[in-house]
């Protein structure tokens, strides 16, 4: 796969903070099923981060109603393209999941603040599990309404496309669903839990 030609949707002009062509992987089926056995989503998705749509197909074979959309402009992507996510604004879904870009950290935690103001109900991100770390993002995580942290208890293998899922590598970097609900009581402390 090669470097993808990358609008900025807001100015028109090439963005490549957030995305450098090459942060494209396909979330694994795994990953996705585990999270979906462990959470209830009521009502509308959005997955704005859709790439090729392993997610939103998923969402939608099960009877979900996935508005998806991703900043790549090609022709494999599912659903809207050249929409950047930053450029969103209010509520579009009553929930929001995605397997973010990960490359730049600071941007990141920018990125998963304005996921928070897109859905009115639960936000998911798959996301390392050194996202839990960090004096930067110390005082989010500890008044946002984080709920829960599935954390993977066998390693994710990203593949890039065109790889073979079922080849023998496997993942060096730990990853976890991260679920905030804007209706977790303000007074209780996230959860953590494994996926086995
Ligand atoms: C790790 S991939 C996940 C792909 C997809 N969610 C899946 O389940 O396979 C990250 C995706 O985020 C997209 N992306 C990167 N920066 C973005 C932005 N600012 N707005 C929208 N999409 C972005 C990339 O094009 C890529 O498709």
């Amino acid at each position: 796969m090669g470097v993808f030609q990358i609008g900025d949707t807001t100015t028109g002009t090439r963005n490549y903070d957030f995305y450098d062509g090459i942060d494209y992987f396909i979330t694994p089926q795994y990953a996705i099923d585990k999270l979906l056995e462990q959470e209830n989503f009521e009502g509308t998705i959005l997955e704005p981060c859709s790439g090729n749509g392993r997610i939103s197909k998923t969402l939608e074979q099960l009877g979900y109603t996935v508005y998806s959309s991703d900043i790549r402009e090609d022709e494999d992507v599912y659903g809207e393209k050249g929409i950047n996510c930053m450029s969103l604004k209010g509520i579009q879904a009553n929930n929001l999941i995605t397997n973010p870009p990960y490359l730049n950290t600071k941007k990141l935690l920018s990125m998963t603040q304005h996921f928070l103001t897109l859905a009115d109900k639960k936000v998911a991100l798959l996301l390392r599990l050194a996202f839990l770390e960090s004096q930067a993002r110390h005082e989010f995580l500890t008044t946002s309404p984080l709920e829960k942290v599935y954390v993977f208890s066998k390693r994710l293998t990203m593949h890039r496309e065109g790889m073979d899922e079922k080849d023998k590598a496997r993942g060096k970097i730990a990853f976890a669903w991260f679920v905030w609900n804007h209706d977790k009581p303000s007074n209780t402390k996230p959860i953590i839990d494994w996926l086995f």
